[in-house]
């Protein structure tokens, strides 16, 4: 069985990780998230957006996979599971799933903003949160941001073909954490429904693909997915389905 999974901030959640569009309480609450993840909010403060990334970073490095990672990484003992996710963070990785595709980029990966090398110097520490932060400089008088792809940068081809190809090659989908209103990785779910494969929604909300979804899961993902894991484990794969049936 093939199963393609796309994740959103919503898996993250129970790893307290703070999702984009939920009631915002915390430090940056008085921040608008587009102005902190836009090429124009570098150009305009590059501090403040290196501070929030600088503090993302940590945050995620503080913290630990949930439940819900560790299920998708656990179908892989029973399918071929690819995990196309648009969240920044490393907890799938860490999780012990291999083939994680970032649509979004990585609080990990970080290059010069002009001559676009590589940067791997340890990233400052953050002992406080700060509202600015001055980021390094690369030796070409650049600085150093993010690998992460801004609202206004495309998606970088690599991790965008493997998702599509997964979709396309997949038995199975599975949408777990994601408001599911930021295309393209949004009309992913539609791919699958063209192609008559079922795709099942993990969302303890209603997004616009609950609709079409052709199953929805109004549970958290730490909850939801341990327990698709043991019922997908129990029905096999569908040729074995089928095998059954025909008997
Ligand atoms: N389990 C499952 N889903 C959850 C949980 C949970 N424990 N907690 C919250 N959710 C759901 C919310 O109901 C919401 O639908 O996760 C979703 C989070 O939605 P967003 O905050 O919009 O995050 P996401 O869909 O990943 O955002 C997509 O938008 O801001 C950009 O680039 C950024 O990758 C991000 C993209």
């Amino acid at each position: 069985m093939r199963i393609a999974v796309l994740s959103g901030a919503g898996i993250s959640a129970e790893s307290g990780v703070p999702t984009f569009r939920d009631d915002r309480n915390g430090f940056w609450s008085k921040y608008d998230p587009y102005e902190l993840s836009s090429t124009d909010g570098w150009k305009n403060n590059p501090e403040r957006v290196w501070a929030w990334y600088l503090w993302r970073h940590h945050l995620v490095l503080d913290v630990e996979p949930n439940d819900g990672h560790r299920a998708i990484a656990h179908w892989q003992d029973i399918a071929e599971v690819t995990v196309i996710t648009q969240n920044v963070d490393n907890l799938h990785e860490r999780a012990g799933s291999s083939d994680v595709q970032h649509l979004h980029g990585s609080l990990f990966e970080f290059r010069c903003d002009t001559c676009e090398r590589h940067f791997g110097d340890p990233m400052p520490d953050m002992p406080e949160p700060l509202h600015e932060v001055a980021p390094p400089r690369c030796g070409c008088g650049g600085l150093i941001r993010p690998g992460i792809v801004w609202f206004g940068e495309s998606l970088p081809d690599g991790p965008w073909n493997a998702a599509v190809d997964a979709v396309q090659r997949a038995d199975l989908m599975v949408v777990v954490g994601t408001s599911s209103v930021v295309y393209p990785a949004a009309g992913l779910p539609d791919l699958a429904l063209s192609r008559g494969i079922p795709v099942i929604e993990v969302n303890p909300l209603a997004t616009p693909l609950s609709e079409s979804a052709t199953a929805v899961v109004r549970e958290s993902a730490g909850v939801a997915l341990p327990t698709l894991l043991q019922r997908l484990a129990a029905a096999g794969s569908p040729s074995e389905e089928r095998a059954r049936k025909s008997n």
